[in-house]
């Protein structure tokens, strides 16, 4: 676990550019949320490194198309870059979505940066709303999208990457699952017993939990498909932009002195689009694997016993909205 002294030194720390332009060059490369943030950074990275095709999933076409109109301006490749929509806040825009994504050559990575934080309550399809955007339809996005990143690896020799973006503020969130009872994302929906203020954090351990099981399930060896999570650390952007005056204060004013830019967070998001399979399953942060940062109460026994429940409530729950876990080729698809 990261302490108060690492996490100033890490976020001070300048982060390299991992991924060079014979990395990058004749890939194609999907980020989602990139109209703003750290997602529209590293697009413009991608972009502006010589990816032959870079997708800016988004859900306002008319805001992508305006980040990509400045990434253009700024990198002066005119002819690259293609805005997509992905309203993540809809299972069938997610169907949408991979169904277009499958008629893509290839995909070097898709990196799924996209997610919200809210402070009011809202149901969406039935789902407490930042639980359907960061988690149900960002793992069904991953789970769409594994056939196609391992019929790249193989058409092409390479090794796609599946990245989700994650936050360490994960961590605080010991024993919260535990506490539940019956299907996890049934719970976390009802309005009485949701603590909306802790919501953010939360999404994201499960996020690490997903990720974890399905990497699990889909090993590299079998793939040739790495998928990690990518803790950005501490940056300004917009994301706490529904949250109310006194916190954004408070992080405005840690922002001010220990975040990093947009730019310096996105470098992270690159570093986990390349970092190999070493990183596979694994918690990366500050262009590194740290596996050592995730607790041992997500590493141990009782951890994996929450992993696979949360996988199989996602399974679950996705399924009851008609959207079945099956990916062609590989029996492991549930659990
Ligand atoms: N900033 C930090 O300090 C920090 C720390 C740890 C982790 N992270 C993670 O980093 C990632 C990027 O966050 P950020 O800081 O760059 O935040 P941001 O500036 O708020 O960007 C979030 C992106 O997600 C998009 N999004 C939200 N709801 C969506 C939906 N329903 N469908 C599709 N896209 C949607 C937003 O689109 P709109 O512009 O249309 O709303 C925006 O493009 C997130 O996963 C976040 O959890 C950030």
């Amino acid at each position: 676990m990261a302490d108060l002294f690492d996490l100033v030194r890490t976020q001070r720390t300048q982060l390299p550019i991992v991924p060079t332009p014979s990395t990058v060059a004749g890939g194609t490369y999907i980020v989602t949320g990139a109209n703003t943030g750290l997602g529209f950074e590293c697009a413009k990275h991608f972009i502006s490194l010589g990816a032959s095709r870079v997708i800016i999933a988004v859900r306002s076409v008319q805001k992508g198309d305006a980040a990509l109109a400045i990434i253009r301006k700024e990198t002066g490749r005119y002819d690259v870059g293609e805005v997509w929509e992905l309203d993540l806040a809809s299972l069938d825009s997610v169907e949408a979505f991979a169904k277009r994504l499958d008629t893509l050559d290839r995909v070097d990575a898709l990196i799924e940066n996209a997610s919200l934080a809210l402070v009011q309550f809202s149901l969406t399809e039935g789902m407490e709303t930042s639980l359907m955007v960061n988690v149900a339809s960002t793992m069904l996005l991953a789970i769409r999208a594994l056939p196609k990143l391992r019929a790249s690896a193989k058409m092409f020799k390479i090794q796609p990457h599946l990245v989700v973006v994650t936050s360490g503020t994960a961590f605080s969130q010991k024993g919260v699952l535990e506490g539940t009872e019956g299907n996890i994302f049934d719970a976390l929906s009802a309005k009485g017993t949701t603590n909306i203020a802790e919501r953010y954090p939360l999404t994201k351990l499960l996020q690490i939990y997903a990720v974890r099981q399905l990497a699990s399930l889909f090993p590299v060896s079998d793939t040739n498909v790495v998928i990690n999570a990518v803790n950005p650390g501490l940056c300004t952007t917009e994301l706490a932009r529904n949250a109310g005056f006194i916190f954004r204060l408070q992080l405005g004013l840690m922002k001010l002195l220990l975040g990093r830019t947009a730019e310096e967070g996105s470098r992270t998001l690159l570093h986990a689009a390349v970092a190999g399979v070493a990183s596979h399953g694994k918690y990366v942060s500050d262009c590194r694997i740290k596996e050592d940062y995730i607790p041992e109460w997500i590493r141990d026994e009782s951890g994996c016993l929450t992993q696979r429940r949360v996988w199989g409530d996602l399974v679950k729950t996705l399924e009851t909205r008609g959207h079945t876990v099956d990916i062609p080729g590989h029996p492991a698809n549930k659990v």
